[in-house]
């Protein structure tokens, strides 16, 4: 008999029956999509999947293989806590983004699939890039941004810049884990407050969730750190601290790129033509048609 018990969690108990891989996934399954997880299969197999340090595939070939006591104790830890509403990416500790791998945890952001179309508009507008060219990575979070750059342009450098410590210790492990530490240097501080010299390109994905939506998001997003998703009234608040400053690190002829959120990219771009910094302001549009990137030239001095 299949069963849920409140009070120690999901079943699974050593005293139950044969729990194969087949029965646990059906019953996970079933599990997860009560507690809305929308892809309950899905992650109910790569949870699985990781308990037994395992490829998914492995679940298909093997449906009648048995947990042994510890791996059940190890995959109901991780049913539960998903079910509580953690990201699948903290449980897996992994997350692909481009062609990196980087370790998450609760002191990052998550980096979206939006993140990597900003990334992939950045490499197709600039191609190939001069040998030294400088970055900067803004917000650096778990370092994405300007891991995945540096991985694919092997001449340039990058500063990234974090408020918080626990992102930054992530981010230099992960530009580790991706090859690239000899050419990033990490900073923490409040945007652009420590920093010096001139940038080629400068790239952030800010905080830019208005406050007052902050409560409605789902529960999984809110479990990220509150510090990378809200920024202030209308969410403008840290994009337009980064907008006022950002000139004087660009050089002639630099660019911006801002990912900004669905909606603000009229105010967006008002804040940029008011510095009077930029020749070019566009904006580009994501798959379901709104306007999330803002990339400016930077071309005359203040
Ligand atoms: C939306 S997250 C982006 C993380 C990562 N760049 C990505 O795209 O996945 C925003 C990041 O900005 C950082 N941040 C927030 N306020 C900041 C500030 N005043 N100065 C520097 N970084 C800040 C947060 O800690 C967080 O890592």
């Amino acid at each position: 008999v299949v069963r849920e018990s409140l009070k120690s969690g999901p079943g699974l108990e050593a005293s139950d029956p044969e729990w194969t891989v087949r029965r646990i996934l059906d019953w996970t399954t079933r599990y997860l999509r009560r507690g809305g997880v929308e892809a309950a299969r899905f992650e109910a197999e790569t949870l699985l999947a990781h308990a037994l340090s395992t490829e998914r595939l492995e679940l298909y070939l093997h449906p009648d293989r048995t947990l042994s006591p510890k791996e059940r104790a190890r995959f109901r830890t991780l049913i539960k806590r998903r079910r509580a509403g953690t990201p699948l990416a903290y449980l897996l500790g992994t997350v692909e983004f481009m062609n990196t791998m980087l370790k998450v945890d609760e002191s990052v952001l998550i980096p979206r699939a939006e993140t990597e179309e900003l990334v992939e508009q950045i490499l197709k507008d600039l191609g190939p890039v001069h040998p030294g060219l400088r970055l900067l990575d803004l917000g650096t979070g778990s370092g994405a941004i300007a891991i995945a750059l540096l991985v694919e342009w092997p001449e340039a450098r990058a500063l990234a810049v974090d408020i918080s410590h626990r992102a930054l210790k992530l981010a230099r492990e992960n530009a580790r884990l991706n090859g690239v530490i000899e050419r990033i240097d990490f900073v923490c501080c409040h945007w652009l407050s420590a920093i010096s010299g001139g940038f080629d390109l400068v790239v952030s994905n800010p905080p830019y969730v208005p406050t007052e939506e902050f409560a409605a998001l789902p529960k999984e997003v809110r479990a990220e750190p509150r510090e990378a998703l809200d920024g202030g009234p209308r969410g403008l608040r840290e994009i337009e601290r980064i907008v006022r400053e950002v000139p004087s690190f660009l050089r002639e002829g630099g660019r911006l790129y801002l990912e900004i959120g669905a909606g603000q990219v009229d105010d967006v771009r008002a804040l940029l033509w008011e510095t009077k910094a930029f020749s070019q302001v566009d904006a580009l549009c994501d798959l379901a048609g709104r306007a999330r990137i803002v990339r400016a030239l930077r071309t005359r001095g203040r």
